[in-house]
């Protein structure tokens, strides 16, 4: 599969709907009633083959609890895509092909070191190794955001292959080559300072990462937000939709508005971009 460098939002307006419906527990039927949107065009959204008209949108928006703007964005298309602003240190996304989609790890370290840390493992070393940087060749630190097979499946490859000394995990995470990390926890390699979030919701045991680099006078943080948040959507509530919603609003807010997004799944959006626009933030 061809990896784009900028690629496309993970999540299109059928997903968004059907996430919703799930943390709303309503069906295509119930949602209908509910709006007066018909139920066979609902189900159409969520086949990819959205014919709904801004006053649908609306509709939905409201009943659904969801960012009315961001989800018309997203139905016509042109959900906004942020404006990355400068970050004090480098990050190679590492775009990796799993099944039919596509999951995220991420490199962040000094411009021009060798050295970086790594946010995700991957689904195995050979698939990192086919995206990894070549100016990358000694890691500090492993950080997992959870542990499913297309984030994590390469943790004890990694750390075997690079002699890493440090791997963090969420707390209660089951990752046998890891140690567990959680809320306000903060851990220091070179110039990069990475606070753990705690932060279930898609996972029992789920964190979010913030990349600070205390010294630099300017610059925007990082956060590494695993399936917590995407560009234009949020990931499923499968541990539990509430915590998910809760985690999502108390992080956003907890980093400056420039705070830039680095997610599992899609591409990278700014925490200005998502308050604003996100379907699942209101
Ligand atoms: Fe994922």
């Amino acid at each position: 599969m061809n990896i784009p460098s900028n690629p496309p939002l993970e999540d299109e307006l059928g997903d968004v709907l059907e996430k919703a419906m799930h943390r709303a527990g309503l069906t295509d039927e119930s949602l209908a009633v509910r709006t007066g949107v018909r139920a066979g065009r609902i189900l159409d959204a969520i086949d990819y083959r959205s014919d709904l008209t801004t006053d649908e949108l609306r509709l939905l928006a409201a009943a659904l609890g969801l960012n009315e703007v961001g989800l018309c964005a997203l139905g016509t298309g042109r959900y906004p895509q942020a404006e990355i602003g400068v970050l004090p240190f480098c990050v190679w996304p590492l775009r990796m092909a799993h099944g039919i989609g596509v999951a995220n790890a991420y490199l962040v370290g000094e411009c021009g070191s060798d050295r970086a840390v790594l946010f995700d493992s991957g689904a195995g070393l050979g698939a990192l190794e086919a995206v990894w940087p070549h100016s990358v060749r000694r890691l500090d630190a492993v950080f997992l955001t959870h542990v499913e097979p297309e984030h994590a499946g390469g943790l004890c490859e990694v750390v075997a292959r690079f002699a890493v000394q440090a791997a963090f995990v969420p707390r209660g995470a089951e990752a046998p080559c890891g140690r567990p990390v959680g809320e306000g926890e903060t851990k220091v390699f070179g110039p990069l300072e990475i606070t753990a979030y705690t932060t279930p919701g898609h996972a029992a045991a789920h964190n979010c990462y913030v990349v600070r680099a205390p010294a630099a006078k300017t610059g925007a943080r990082l956060l590494v937000s695993g399936d917590l948040v995407f560009a234009g959507s949020a990931g499923g509530g499968y541990f539990s939709h509430e915590q998910l919603q809760t985690n999502l609003r108390r992080v956003l807010h907890a980093v400056p508005a420039n705070t830039v997004i680095a997610p599992g799944h899609g591409p990278l959006t700014t925490v200005e971009n998502e308050l604003r626009y996100n379907p699942f933030l209101v």
